[in-house]
């Protein structure tokens, strides 16, 4: 694929996935919260995790309502581990996508709420099924087998095996020193988890076969893993301005990183065998059609943001 037709590609998706999460994220939550929620997801973000779920369905000509959803829905539960992450509780960061971030804006309390309904939204958006007060819930849009498939991986994905877990680890291991193995572990499941399941939901919307499945789920850990190692990278070699979030926030907080724990270059270096073990399980999955995914794995490991 040629960067032209990436580039074609992404513009596409992204102006789909923008009126998507327009159109479901609510203006009239009640009491401001509606506005809270909108602040934190629309207008920014790279929308990487969309873009896994789109590239994967497509590689395997899978249903797009139900990718779409599966899009918005994981962009929901991202955005809403934002928000929590920056409060002063957590990584107490004031500046996130380029903007003051949802606590400064609307104070914490209506942070922590608008965190709490994105991730109840993105599992709403998951599971169409008409007005629930007019008739017993009944699957519209998406098949009914198909929903519980991507409610099976968005959850654990977010939860305590997943993000959530990640985030333990992460706060538990401020200010001490890990060992690889355990940095590795903290960054699977507080990062690696989402982009991973990204590419399974994606996936879920085709019918893959156990090849196809067992490669995809390798080439989502490698990313997924490598997205973090870039993340703690980035946050040490760019600045405020183009990270559009506080740069030095991992060494000014202590917090045990890849760079920390490898020191620069080692880091560089593993991200590098990471993209590697991305194209080597694409390239092992007999996808005919896996071009977008392919550069999707290039651009976690450049990108400058
Ligand atoms: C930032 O994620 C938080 C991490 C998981 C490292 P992104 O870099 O994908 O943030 P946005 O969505 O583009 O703002
Ligand atoms: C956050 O990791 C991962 C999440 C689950 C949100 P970081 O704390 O490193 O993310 P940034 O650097 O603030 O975006
Ligand atoms: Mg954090
Ligand atoms: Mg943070
Ligand atoms: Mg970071």
């Amino acid at each position: 694929m040629s960067a032209r037709d990436f580039d074609a590609w992404m513009r596409d998706r992204l102006a789909e996935v923008e009126r998507a999460l327009e159109r479901w994220v609510p203006a009239d939550a009640p009491a401001g919260l509606g506005e809270a929620m909108r602040y934190g997801v629309l207008d920014g973000g790279k929308r990487l995790r969309p873009l896994l779920v789109l590239a994967a369905c497509e590689a395997l000509a899978g249903a797009r309502e139900a990718a779409l959803r599966a899009a918005v829905a994981v962009e929901l539960i991202h955005a809403y581990s934002l928000i929590h992450d920056d409060m002063p509780c957590m990584d107490n960061d004031v500046l996130r996508r380029g903007k003051p971030t949802v606590h400064v804006k609307y104070g914490e309390a209506q942070a922590m709420l608008a965190g709490d309904a994105m991730q109840a939204l993105a599992f709403e958006v998951l599971t169409p099924c008409g007005d629930l007060l007019d008739a017993p819930p009944e699957a519209v849009g998406v098949d009914a087998a198909l929903q519980a498939r991507l409610v099976a991986l968005l959850a654990r994905a977010s939860g305590h095996a997943g993000m959530a877990g990640g985030q333990a680890i992460d706060l538990a291991a401020t200010g001490r020193a890990l060992d690889e193995a355990t940095l590795r572990h903290m960054h699977r499941c507080k990062t690696g988890a989402l982009l991973q399941t990204s590419v399974l939901m994606g996936a879920a919307c085709g019918h893959p076969g156990a090849r196809e499945w067992r490669a995809l789920a390798d080439y989502g850990a490698a990313i997924g893993l490598a997205f973090q190692v870039v993340d703690d990278i980035l946050d040490v070699t760019q600045p405020s301005a183009t990270l559009g979030k506080t740069a030095g926030k991992d060494s000014d907080a202590n917090k045990p990183t890849y760079v920390s724990v490898l020191g620069l270059d080692a880091a560089r270096r593993h991200a590098q065998e990471l993209r590697a073990a991305a194209h080597a399980a694409l390239a092992a999955s007999g996808l005919a059609d896996a071009a977008a995914l392919a550069v999707l794995a290039d651009k976690v490991v450049e990108r400058e943001n």
